[in-house]
């Protein structure tokens, strides 16, 4: 009895002291009884974010102390579980710490750099990409990741591009949706869950001149009209965890400091109630920027525009509390912070189980992951070009030259931010076209150059002989995996070392040659386009680039892909992209070029539009652009209605008729343009896009559900308004050759 006794006054004193462990409480309770027991210092303490890559008695201390809320860059599950302990039973409160890691486009199996996946226009096998990252990086431990990046880029100078899904608005939401839900899964708590974060918050794609770092200039009717709404959509219709801020200045205010971006939109308008991180000492920086003029006003200034969680650079831990003693910084404000950061911790479950489970199963490189993302990639790849149908090579030859620099790349081929990719799980097109094909194709590998960057032409005998004894000529040209990703911008788009000059010299040895680009980004390849009969863009295609490439050139597969960036034809046309703000003189077709100007000409005698004389106004390949196997045709455009009011929904349908041999797939891309607005209305802009597979012979009647409200755009004011009058709607294959009618909006 006096057992009992003693038991349950244990339990009552248990439950006093740690309720907040306990599910049984309304998460909401929980936060707030666990705020009450804390000190000034252990709040700012869940604020900071540290990195440790090699864990050490000072980060041991400042667990136990409480003085860190999350941990970036830690590896090794059994690691994290000891640093877990110290947090969960060695420091007072017991509030565990949250393990971040950029698991970017997968962890240890690599799907396609985001832009690839893009071009795929398939949200569905991003989702399955996401969920599987999550599998494989929550069994080591990671419970949030940097991702997804969801800057809009119109930029491919910019080395991150690679990490975006795009210059696209609607398809950067559709995908970065898709990837939140992949990550968080149906529910966070559960342990192969983890938290995704929007970023860059915001402009980050739109630094000036591709350089990385830069300032950004896009005024508030621009954010919200393009580089708000994947933030926007991420949030309210995925409850995506946490937002990150970025690096970039816009309008001269570092978003980290800005509480216009992180206050009045993000809480007010938009309620959200996850984490903000900054991004890699993105509060620290404002010195360097110019913004403040010492790390505490860094700290002042991040802290009360509603920047909580600080990555790395510590201003948060060194001067908040004593701003708080000076009133400059309220404890409310701290409060709000460390509560959105303790929610993030009892929506992963972390308090239920804050360890991670190192007996059951490990599913890295499981079959299904391997499977999944070779159709990842099968489905990014986009065919620029395909000269008398060589492609697919099926059994039309026997001797094939597999020549290049990135045939056999294994490291270069899964892309940027790989920290966790193997390159010994690589599967490299090489090895995959021997292995697949090899019984009935006598292959000749000449790899030639070393690497991308490589100018040693002292092979270019060899590799020509190759082709001389060949049927055909596959070339694997592009970039490493570190000309592009972050800090990596690049001025000139060419080729980068002597690998245009080795095609040009293959060319001559009169067989057809088939060019595989694998690269981070749209190069500059007008050039390259004519001396190849085909052209495949491959992005850095990831773990299964190898057999998904072998199985598209030989036709076990076939490619789909999309662009979800328009390729300049020369880099001094970049910004170059398709929805752009309507002007008053567009270029025409067939403009004067640079060559055709006669001697002595007039000044008006060249037409005023808006082109270079020495580039025209075409870009290489515009947005949405994509060769098949087979012919697609496109007939009978047909809206349910042509006059129509702001809360009806507009069906629109098209025949879609497989016209080749082949079995395709092809993206129907539903394209929308306000002909008249307040505010200047964009050329066109995607609202809708469906991959549709048929069978030579076959069509479909393909139908699109536009509900009018979708047709809103932010004004001069601010408001999000759909504006009576009329409308045009294209449908087609890429955003240029469309069908088009028009419709009224009352
Ligand atoms: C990048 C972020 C990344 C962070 C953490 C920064 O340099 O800009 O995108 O998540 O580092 O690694």
């Amino acid at each position: 009895m006096r057992k009992l006794g003693l038991k349950t006054l244990c339990l009552f004193v248990f439950c006093a002291m740690f309720g907040y462990l306990s599910a049984q409480h309304n998460t909401e309770n929980r936060i707030e009884e666990i705020l009450s027991r804390m000190t000034l210092r252990q709040k700012i303490g869940q604020m900071n974010q540290v990195n440790a890559r090699k864990p050490d008695e000072k980060l041991y201390k400042q667990i136990r102390n409480g003085e860190v809320g999350s941990i970036l860059n830690a590896e090794d599950p059994v690691l994290l579980n000891q640093l877990q302990k110290i947090a969960v039973e060695e420091s007072s409160l017991g509030i565990p710490v949250v393990f971040a890691r950029d698991v970017i486009h997968g962890f240890k199996t690599i799907f396609p750099i985001p832009l690839g996946q893009a071009a795929s226009f398939n949200p569905e096998i991003v989702e399955t990409g996401a969920r599987i990252a999550a599998v494989e990086a929550s069994e080591n431990g990671v419970r949030w990741t940097f991702a997804p990046m969801m800057d809009i880029s119109r930029d491919p100078r910019w080395g991150r591009i690679a990490e975006s899904f795009g210059e696209d608005t609607y398809l950067s939401e559709e995908m970065a949706i898709a990837m939140v839900r992949g990550f968080q899964g149906e529910d966070l708590s559960q342990p192969s869950s983890i938290a995704a974060c929007a970023k860059h918050f915001i402009g980050y794609g739109a630094v000036e001149g591709g350089r990385d770092y830069n300032i950004s200039n896009i005024p508030e009717r621009q954010l919200r009209n393009i580089y708000l709404p994947p933030f926007e959509r991420s949030i309210k219709e995925t409850g995506c965890a946490t937002i990150m801020t970025s690096f970039n200045a816009n309008d001269g205010v570092p978003p980290s400091a800005s509480k216009f971006l992180l206050t009045d939109l993000l809480r007010d308008e938009w309620k959200f109630d996850g984490v903000v991180v900054s991004d890699w000492a993105s509060v620290s920086i404002m010195v360097t920027q110019g913004f403040c003029d010492d790390r505490k006003n860094a700290a002042l200034k991040a802290a009360n525009a509603g920047m909580e969680m600080e990555m790395v650079s510590g201003c948060y831990t060194d001067y908040l509390e004593q701003l708080v003693k000076e009133g400059k910084v309220s404890e409310k404000t701290i409060d709000n912070a460390v509560r959105n950061i303790l929610r993030l911790k009892y929506r992963l479950g972390l308090f239920e189980k804050p360890y991670t489970d190192l007996t059951s199963e490990r599913k890295v490189y499981s079959e299904a992951h391997l499977r999944a993302a070779k159709q990842a990639a099968e489905e990014s790849f986009v065919l620029l070009k395909n000269q008398n149908n060589i492609l697919p090579l099926g059994n039309k030859v026997k001797n094939v030259a597999i020549i290049g620099p990135l045939a056999d790349a294994p490291h270069d081929q899964m892309g940027t931010w790989c920290f966790d990719g193997e390159k010994e799980h690589t599967q490299t097109p090489l090895n995959a076209l021997k292995k697949q094909f090899g019984e009935n194709v006598n292959f000749i590998y000449e790899q030639t150059l070393a690497f991308s960057r490589d100018r040693d032409k002292s092979r270019f005998a060899q590799a020509i002989e190759a082709a001389k004894q060949s049927d055909v000529v596959l070339l694997f040209v592009g970039e490493e995996s570190i000309l592009s990703g972050e800090a990596h911008s690049l001025a000139d788009l060419d080729l980068v070392g002597v690998q245009s000059e080795l095609l040009e010299e293959l060319s001559k040895a009169g067989k057809p040659i088939i060019t595989i680009v694998m690269a981070g980004r749209p190069l500059t390849i007008a050039k390259e386009m004519a001396q190849s009969s085909a052209v495949l863009y491959a992005w850095h295609p990831g773990t299964m680039g190898g057999p998904a490439i072998a199985d598209v050139l030989f036709g076990k597969s076939y490619p789909s892909g999309k662009l979800p960036v328009t390729f300049p034809r020369y880099v001094g046309q970049i910004p170059l992209y398709y929805n752009y703000e309507r002007i008053g003189r567009p270029a025409k077709k067939n403009e004067v070029l640079l060559n055709d100007i006669p001697l002595e000409a007039k000044q008006s005698s060249l037409g005023n539009t808006s082109y270079y004389l020495d580039a025209g106004f075409d870009a290489l390949f515009d947005f949405g652009y994509g060769l098949s196997y087979t012919t697609f045709e496109y007939s009978d455009l047909v809206l349910s209605k042509y006059t129509l009011t702001k809360d009806e929904t507009l069906q629109v349908s098209v025949i879609l008729k497989n016209t080749g041999s082949h079995e395709g797939c092809e993206v129907v891309q539903l394209y929308t343009a306000d002909v008249a607005a307040s505010a200047s209305p964009l050329v066109k802009e995607l609202k809708g896009f469906k991959r549709i597979i048929l069978k030579p012979g076959e069509q479909k009647k393909v139908i699109f559900e536009l509900p009018i409200e979708k047709l809103a755009f932010w004004n001069t004011q601010m408001e999000k308004v759909v504006e009576p009058g009329k409308f045009e709607i294209m449908i087609g294959g890429n955003s240029v050759d469309l069908l088009k009618s028009s419709f009224v909006v009352n």
